[in-house]
């Protein structure tokens, strides 16, 4: 979690050396340097310490993405910069933070892209901080303790037969990568700190690929409407706006989601179908589906 640095002091790179490294000379293709410097205010601290912001002057390279610029300040200037990251490639969802102010994977954000000026780096607000630029977002895995998996049919024989139209829909859900950057600009959590209350963005995508599911029979509508407080989301379109897997979190799955609860709760016609045939089995067409 905390720096970059690979271990064993033969590997630990010494400062000026490295491609992200000061240097004398000038700039040249080969070391990819552009000549420039990034002025990079990155958040410093933990709780029940001092936090604030230290500035750091960081040689530009070609193709630079945030990542690289906090990297080069672990390895030449602040060892003890925390940071998470895994995979470097906008795929394990763990570098979130905020840049400019704007809930971004640092492996994707181009610092090129970037307005120049001053580039400001903190972490996700709306997640309890641990140190730096690292929150603890734990709570997300209990929340997602709360929805009951997939569940076919017991007697649902093989193979399948699944229309491509609903695998396709379902892999617009499964593209997840948990970053949480949803979850973390949501007003509802970031905002109203309603977290206890409120499932979010990333797990309404989660439940919606379980009840669009065609074999799936289980009903969640009541867990949303009570326990998800699903309601509690007025469509902002914020969590889409800042999904780095381009999920359409409200159009394909929380609105969706909203007309299922609310055929559920306020169509007469439908409620008492629903208690005549029980809850927890879905209805319409998904039933005749079992
Ligand atoms: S659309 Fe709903 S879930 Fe998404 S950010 Fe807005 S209030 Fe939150
Ligand atoms: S839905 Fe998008 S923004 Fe939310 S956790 Fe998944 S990948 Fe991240
Ligand atoms: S390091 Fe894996 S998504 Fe950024």
């Amino acid at each position: 979690m905390a720096g970059a640095l690979p271990q064993g002091s033969d590997a630990v790179p010494q400062p000026g050396a490295g491609l992200f490294s000061p240097v004398d000379g000038p700039p040249t293709p080969e070391s990819g340097l552009t000549g420039e410097t990034i002025t990079l205010r990155v958040f410093k601290g933990q709780p029940g310490g001092e936090m604030g912001y230290a500035t750091h002057e960081v040689p530009e390279v070609t193709g630079m993405v945030v990542l690289d610029a906090v990297h080069w300040v672990q390895r030449n200037q602040d060892s003890d910069l925390a940071c998470r990251w895994n995979c470097k490639a906008g795929k394990c969802g763990s570098c979130s933070a905020e840049v400019n102010g704007r809930p971004v994977l640092m492996c994707k954000t181009r610092i090129d892209t970037l307005p120049r000026g001053p580039v400001t780096v903190q972490p996700m607000k709306s997640f309890p901080l641990i140190k730096d630029l690292v929150t603890d977002v734990s709570r997300n895995y209990e929340t997602n303790k709360l929805i009951p998996p997939f569940t076919a049919a017991p007697d649902d024989g093989t193979p399948w037969r699944i229309q491509q139209m609903d695998i396709d829909r379902l892999y617009e859900y499964r593209r997840c990568i948990e970053c949480f950057l949803c979850q973390d600009v949501c007003h509802v959590n970031r905002t109203h700190d309603l977290s206890a209350r409120f499932f979010g963005p990333r797990f309404f995508v989660r439940v919606a690929s379980l009840e669009m599911h065609p074999k799936d029979i289980l009903d969640r509508r009541d867990l949303l409407h009570d326990q998800g407080g699903l309601g509690y989301c007025n469509i902002t379109k914020c969590c889409t706006e800042v999904c780095p897997e381009d999920i359409h979190i409200t159009d394909n799955a929380i609105i969706p989601l909203k007309e299922r609860v609310a055929d559920a709760h306020w169509d007469p016609v439908q409620w008492v179908a629903r208690k005549l045939r029980g809850s927890s089995a879905k209805t319409g067409e998904r039933a005749a589906d079992k």
